[in-house]
């Protein structure tokens, strides 16, 4: 198994914010978090390095709590990608497998492409492979240099770079595969003689060339998978194209999206074919929606919805943490959190699950069976079961569980006072 080390001690100025640059989110997933997870999904690789700086508590933190495969390590002060890399040399000390190098701002890169870019550095027999890309506008890329026969030569920095070499349009995607035995020598070595005084890791290749060690390049294919955020402009345009690539996806598995321009479903939601997504959806976290469900206009799914085939969520419904069985609507202004919902169940319009009680801080759960048929406006108040069958009459605010097949009903009795307006009028 090799190990990855993912750059995140940058400061990430531009994004004009108190929140690490790694630690913004597209939908529920942080930037670094889109990283560790494509990573991981390779199969390749059993350990995650996290190099942190700026912020850096803020960043273990995340890290801590949500990849156990993934330890952090501080790099203060930050004196470049190189010195940011060597960090690790206490931890690697008797490693000697492959060392995949990435950077925590790119969330765009896809497991797809890991692996083939491993899998040609083994092919190849290299000890060192840098991912490149080629793009029409290189601008603030690092160039790699070619010898005539086409051999890597070096990476020269925007920075440092002539005009000649600045008119060369393949750049270093700052993505590295490495034979750490034979590698780690260099980050003894690194100097900080370049226009930035920094230690660059893109020395590492000359050095490698130098060593007569085996050094290649991968070319990548989708110029979009290396897309690095620096600025909230970026990350609404990772976010988009992130967006894109999964609507795309369920487009080709027979899923109908009536404006994929204003759909948004989070990557890690499941949907079968002939479902409708209509306009303006907002899907995020993890779900799992069946065949031919109706979902939207402007309907919220906020992660753990399970939807059954058949299903209707209409417009102005909020759904987390909820499943529901086949054949249920709740087609209108709705909000289910923490439920369990049978099939051929009737949610009026307005039904609110009010699953939270905010001085305990603690969530109910709310179980509607089979049949049940729940009228406008009605308040379950959770915990709170509804039986088999029953109904419940709009307006009701239920704190109670309700057998099967009854009635219940809170509303206060109607009134009607003949001629009261007549009489007021008159007064
Ligand atoms: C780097 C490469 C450049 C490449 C580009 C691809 C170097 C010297 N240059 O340039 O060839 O085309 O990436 O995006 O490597 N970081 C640290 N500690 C540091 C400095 C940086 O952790 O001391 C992290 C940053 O948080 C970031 C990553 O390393 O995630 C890249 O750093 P950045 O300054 O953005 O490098 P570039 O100048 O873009
Ligand atoms: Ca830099």
């Amino acid at each position: 198994m090799a190990k990855s080390i993912i750059l995140a001690a940058g400061k990430g100025t531009r994004m004009k914010s108190e929140t690490s640059k790694v630690l913004h989110k597209i939908f529920d997933k942080t930037l670094v978090g889109y990283v560790i997870e494509a990573v991981n999904k390779t199969g390749i690789v059993d350990e995650n390095f996290v190099i942190v700086g700026h912020q850096a508590e803020s960043v273990e933190k995340h890290i801590k709590e949500n990849y156990t495969n993934s330890k952090t390590v501080l790099q203060s002060p930050q004196l470049g990608t190189g010195h940011a890399v060597s960090m690790v040399l206490p931890y690697l000390d008797n490693y000697s497998g492959d060392i995949i190098i990435l950077c925590g701002d790119t969330p765009l890169i896809t497991e797809k492409t890991l692996k083939s870019f491993i899998d040609s550095h083994k092919a190849n027999n290299s000890d060192l492979t840098v991912m490149s890309a080629i793009f029409d506008n290189p601008t603030n890329y690092g160039r790699i240099i070619r010898n005539a026969d086409g051999s890597i030569n070096s990476i020269v920095e925007e920075k440092d770079a002539n005009i000649e070499q600045k008119a060369i349009k393949e750049v270093n995607a700052g993505i590295y595969c490495l034979n750490w035995e034979k590698i780690k020598p260099v980050f003894k070595e690194l100097k900080t003689n370049n226009a930035q005084g920094e230690y660059y890791l893109t020395d590492i290749i000359k050095w490698a060339k130098e060593q007569s060690l085996k050094v290649d390049a991968y070319v990548l294919k989708n110029n979009d998978e290396i897309f690095g955020i620096n600025s909230k402009a970026h990350l609404a345009e990772a976010s988009k194209i992130l967006n894109q690539r999964t609507i795309q996806k369920h487009l080709d598995n027979g899923v109908t999206i009536i404006d994929p321009n204003s759909t948004w479903i989070s990557p890690e939601t499941e949907i079968e074919a002939d479902t409708i997504i209509y306009p303006s959806c907002y899907i995020t976290g993890k779900n799992i929606i069946g065949k031919n469900c109706k979902i939207g206009p402007f309907a919220h799914l906020r992660g753990d919805v399970i939807l059954e085939d058949n299903v209707k969520i209409g417009n102005f419904v909020e759904v987390k943490k909820t499943t529901i069985k086949s054949n249920t609507n709740a087609c209108h202004l709705s909000y289910l959190g923490d439920s369990e919902i049978g099939s051929n169940v009737n949610i009026g319009a307005g039904t609110i699950t009010a699953n939270y009680n905010p001085l305990t801080k603690i969530k109910n759960k709310t179980i509607i069976e089979n049949e049940v048929k729940i009228g406008s406006n009605s308040v379950l108040v959770a915990p709170v079961e509804i039986k088999e069958g029953a109904n419940v009459a709009a307006l009701s605010v239920i704190t109670k569980n309700i057998p099967s097949w009854s009635l219940a009903i809170t509303r206060a009795p109607l009134r009607i006072l003949e001629e009261w307006v007549t009489k007021i009028m008159k007064s």
